[in-house]
């Protein structure tokens, strides 16, 4: 298959563009310089490219800052999400829309399930929720919801991901405080791509489906696991979010059920941090 990734250069997409050069598949990579998908006309290349399938895991995703600035929110999450639903419409293309736990309001503790009702409480999730929306608007469309996510090339924006914010402070000898009242599905973005190109490869019926690794913990649950098996002393203590003053509202518990996906091949969380460890050369 002919495949596009559009944010390559991004967590996830760049384990998407290097787990696809294990297959027999062609892969476009499309980073940002290449592609604006908030500007139409530039999402034409997609009509140059005529890809089979067109995975967009583009986001402006930092939480906070979709608070100070919605219309980027909407521009890129949703606009974007909507431009490249419309091309691949237009070719008979595939669309991929990866979206987020944070559509939901986390009030339902035992993990949500796809046919949840979203009800996203701040302007990240209403954003993203409406770029879920636009993308079933293409005939052909997977929407794959994940969380947290950990990956080799760290988030652009948010300067990393939590795994090497964590280690970094231990490094510096920090005293670490971490939410232990908000709960998630902590995601390795290199298991999340494999499972991703096995249910598009193997042609799932089209849908939305929830692309956690199993299992579920707090951030300071997180942490502590992080810190355990890199066998690092460290002053951690858990804190509530009270304590912890952030702009956006945030569910409390985003826990997503992967039942439908998880006989292709995602693992428990635990051990998915495990594999990104080792991966990065923490652990050997
Ligand atoms: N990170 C998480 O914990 C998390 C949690 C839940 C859901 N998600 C979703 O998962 C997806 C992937 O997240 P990620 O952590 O891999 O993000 P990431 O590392 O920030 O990657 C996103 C990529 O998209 C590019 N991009 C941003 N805006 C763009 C635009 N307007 N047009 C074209 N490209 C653009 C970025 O390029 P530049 O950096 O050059 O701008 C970056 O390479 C996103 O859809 C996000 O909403 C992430």
């Amino acid at each position: 298959m002919k495949i596009a990734v559009i944010g390559a250069g991004g967590q996830l997409g760049s384990d998407i563009v290097k787990v696809l050069q294990g297959t027999g598949h062609r892969c476009y990579p499309l980073a940002h310089r290449d592609i604006e998908v908030a500007d139409r006309e530039s999402c034409a290349i997609l009509r140059e490219l005529k890809p089979e399938v067109v995975i967009n895991t583009a986001a402006f995703h930092q939480v906070d800052a979709c608070e100070d600035d919605p219309e980027k929110a909407f521009r890129v999450n949703a606009v974007g999400a909507k431009n490249v639903a419309e091309i691949c419409a237009g070719i008979d293309a595939t669309c991929v829309y990866i979206s987020t736990d944070y559509v939901f309001d986390g009030t339902k503790k035992e993990g949500y399930v796809e046919e949840d009702p979203p009800n996203p409480l701040n302007t990240y999730g209403i954003s993203k929720l409406a770029g879920e929306l636009y993308t079933r608007r293409c005939p052909r469309h997977y929407i794959f919801r994940v969380a947290s996510l950990f990956g080799v090339a760290g988030a652009s924006g948010k300067g990393g991901n939590f795994v090497e914010t964590m280690i970094a402070k231990a490094r510096r000898g920090e005293k670490i405080r971490v939410v232990d009242d908000m709960f998630m599905s902590p995601t390795y973005t290199w298991n999340a791509a494999e499972v991703l190109l096995k249910a598009v490869e193997q042609g799932i019926d089209h849908g939305i489906y929830h692309l956690t690794n199993g299992g579920s913990c707090s951030w300071f649950q997180f942490a502590r696991e992080i810190f355990t098996l890199l066998g690092l002393e460290v002053d951690l203590q858990p804190v509530s979010s009270a304590q912890f003053k952030q702009k956006a509202i945030r569910p409390r518990y985003s826990n997503l059920n992967n039942q439908k996906l998880k006989h292709l091949g995602l693992k428990p969380w635990k051990k998915a941090l495990a594999t990104y460890l080792r991966e990065k050369g923490y652990l050997s």
